[in-house]
């Protein structure tokens, strides 16, 4: 259920207009790897037109959210509509690196999969670069798989909602 505070006063919550900032310093303050592996290119900063998508966007057209901690955005996950595929959406999430490893991926994926599926969705895509699929895969959890297929660098799963 968002928003949900987490011990430690972690907060999880939509992302809103007033976290564009943030969310830039914290794409900024990544790793080369981290933003390869998030967005499978050089990217030093989110494209304007993306993090419109993010901040500005109603749920039902794309779905965002932050995690908050002492001030600062330190993990954001997203859902958005595949075009020209009906009930497929497609997930991306960051999280920073001192924050890795404490489930928060994980809830990020479940809170996003969860509202997804209330809107009506039914599939949900990630892509994956290869060396990443061990630590991403599982963040998936067991939904069930419907289809995983090569794309380049990258390993693209579906799974059921
Ligand atoms: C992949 C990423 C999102 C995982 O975030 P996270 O908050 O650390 O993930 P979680 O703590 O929820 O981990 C869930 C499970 O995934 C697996 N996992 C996550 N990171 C892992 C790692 N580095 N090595 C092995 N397994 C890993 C584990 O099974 C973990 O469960 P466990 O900690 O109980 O063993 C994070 O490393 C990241 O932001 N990477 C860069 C961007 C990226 O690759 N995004 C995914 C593609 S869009």
């Amino acid at each position: 259920m968002i928003p949900q505070l987490l011990e430690r006063g972690v907060l999880v919550r939509r992302a809103s207009p007033s976290d564009a900032a943030a969310l830039q310093a914290l794409v900024s303050r990544s790793d080369v790897m981290s933003r390869y592996s998030r967005f499978h290119g050089a990217v030093n900063r989110l494209p304007s037109s993306y993090l419109h998508l993010l901040v500005d966007r109603p749920a039902s057209e794309h779905d965002a959210l932050v995690v908050e901690c002492d001030g600062r955005i330190v993990a954001f996950g997203d859902l958005g509509p595949v075009p020209n595929e009906p009930g497929v959406v497609e997930v991306g999430i960051l999280v920073e690196t001192p924050y890795r490893r404490q489930g928060l991926a994980r809830l990020l994926l479940d809170e996003l999969a969860d509202r997804a599926a209330l809107r009506g969705m039914h599939v949900l895509r990630a892509l994956v670069l290869h060396d990443h699929v061990a630590e991403v895969r599982p963040v998936l959890g067991d939904r069930p798989v419907l289809r995983t297929w090569l794309d380049g660098a990258a390993h693209g799963f579906e799974v059921g909602l």
